[in-house]
C-alpha cells in the first residue's frame, strides 16, 4: 500500500519510512516505463564507471580481504554480475527494496557466488554477518547516516568494513558547457537534499569516522572517469539523457526539459566534446 503525504510527515525520523517515501518518487520502479528507465540507466553507469571502480577495489586491502559482500541497494543486479567474475573467491548478496529490480537481478542468481533478496535494509532482519557492506550509488539516496552505519554494523563481522561508491556532481563537467543540463542537475540535488537526503554530506560523512569510537574512516578517494566525443549514439549521451528522464518522471521540481536534452544532443554531435564526471569511495571500517 502507497503511504499517503499525512502518513509520511506522522514518522519523519524513522528511516524505513523515509526510505518508503522515496522510493516512491523518484527511485520509483512500480511501471513498466520506470523500471525500464532505471534498467537502462544502471547499466550504463556500470559500463561506464566499472573499470575505473575496479581500478580502485584491487588496491584497497579491505576489498582485496573481504570474503562475503552484501550489496545494498543492488538495483538490477547487474553491477554484482560484472564486478564478481573479478573476484571469483568472494560470495555477494544483492538487497534492494524494489521487487521489480530484484525480478530482474534474479536473472544473475545461476551465477557462481551471487545471491538476490527484495527487501528494505533498515527494516529486515540480517541473515548473516558480512565482511563488507557495499553501497554504491545509494547514499545519495537516503537520509540517516546513523541509520545507514547502525543498520551496517549489524549486518558486519568484527572489523567488517562499509564502503559507500558515490558520484561528485561538483567534480564532473561537459565540455562544451552543457548550462542546462548541469542547472538540470543541480535543481535536481536541491530537491534532493529538501527531501533530506545526504547528497550534499559526503564531507562530513568523512569527518565522522575520524574520531568516532566504533568507525575509523579508512578510505576516501576520488577518481575522474573522462571521456572523449563526439558522443553522438554513445554511452555516455544515453546516460544523460536518462538522468533527465528521471528527473522528469520523478515531477520532483518544474523544468524545460526538453530544451535540457536539446542541448545535450548538440553536444553530442561535437567533434571537440569531453565529459569528466567524479566518482568518490569512501570506507568506515569497525575498530577492533
Ligand atoms: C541508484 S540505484 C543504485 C543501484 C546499484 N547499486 C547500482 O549501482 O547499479 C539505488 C537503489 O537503491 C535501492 N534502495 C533505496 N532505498 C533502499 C533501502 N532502504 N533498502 C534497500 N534498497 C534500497 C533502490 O531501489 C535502487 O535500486
Amino acid at each position: 500500500m502507497k503511504a499517503t503525504p499525512s502518513a509520511r510527515r506522522s514518522e519523519p525520523a524513522n528511516p524505513a519510512t523515509i526510505a518508503r517515501a522515496l522510493h516512491e518518487s523518484f527511485l520509483d520502479t512500480s511501471s513498466k516505463v520506470a523500471l525500464a528507465q532505471w534498467d537502462d540507466v544502471l547499466g550504463l553507469q556500470v559500463d561506464l564507471f566499472l573499470a575505473h571502480e575496479l581500478g580502485f577495489l584491487q588496491q584497497f586491502a579491505q576489498w582485496r580481504n573481504a570474503r562475503s559482500i552484501l550489496d545494498v541497494g543492488c538495483g538490477n543486479g547487474y553491477y554484482l554480475s560484472r564486478l564478481a567474475p573479478f573476484f571469483p573467491e568472494k560470495s555477494y548478496t544483492g538487497l534492494d527494496i524494489s521487487a521489480e529490480l530484484i525480478g530482474l537481478a534474479r536473472g544473475f542468481r545461476g551465477r557462481p557466488g551471487l545471491s538476490f533478496a527484495a527487501g528494505d535494509f533498515f527494516r529486515i532482519e540480517p541473515r548473516q554477518k558480512v565482511d563488507l557492506v557495499l553501497m554504491r550509488f545509494l547514499v545519495q539516496h537516503l537520509t540517516d547516516f546513523e541509520a545507514v552505519l547502525a543498520r551496517s554494523r549489524e549486518n558486519l563481522s568484527p572489523g567488517g568494513t562499509l564502503l559507500i561508491i558515490e558520484p561528485e556532481l561538483n567534480r564532473s563537467a561537459n565540455a562544451p558547457a552543457t548550462p542546462l543540463f548541469e542547472e538540470l542537475l543541480r535543481t535536481f540535488e536541491r530537491a534532493r537534499v529538501g527531501q533530506g537526503t545526504m547528497r550534499a554530506s559526503l564531507d562530513a560523512m568523512a569527518d565522522y569516522g575520524r574520531s568516532h569510537a566504533v568507525w575509523e574512516t579508512v578510505c576516501d578517494t576520488r577518481v575522474s572517469v573522462p571521456h572523449l566525443g563526439p558522443f553522438a549514439g554513445s554511452k555516455v549521451v544515453a546516460m544523460y539523457l536518462r538522468w533527465v528522464d528521471l528527473c522528469e518522471r520523478s515531477g520532483l521540481f518544474a523544468y524545460d526539459f526538453d530544451a535540457a536534452r536539446e542541448e545535450l544532443d548538440q553536444w553530442a554531435a561535437e567533434p571537440s566534446s569531453f565529459s569528466r564526471i567524479g566518482l568518490r569511495f569512501l570506507a568506515f571500517q569497525l575498530r577492533a
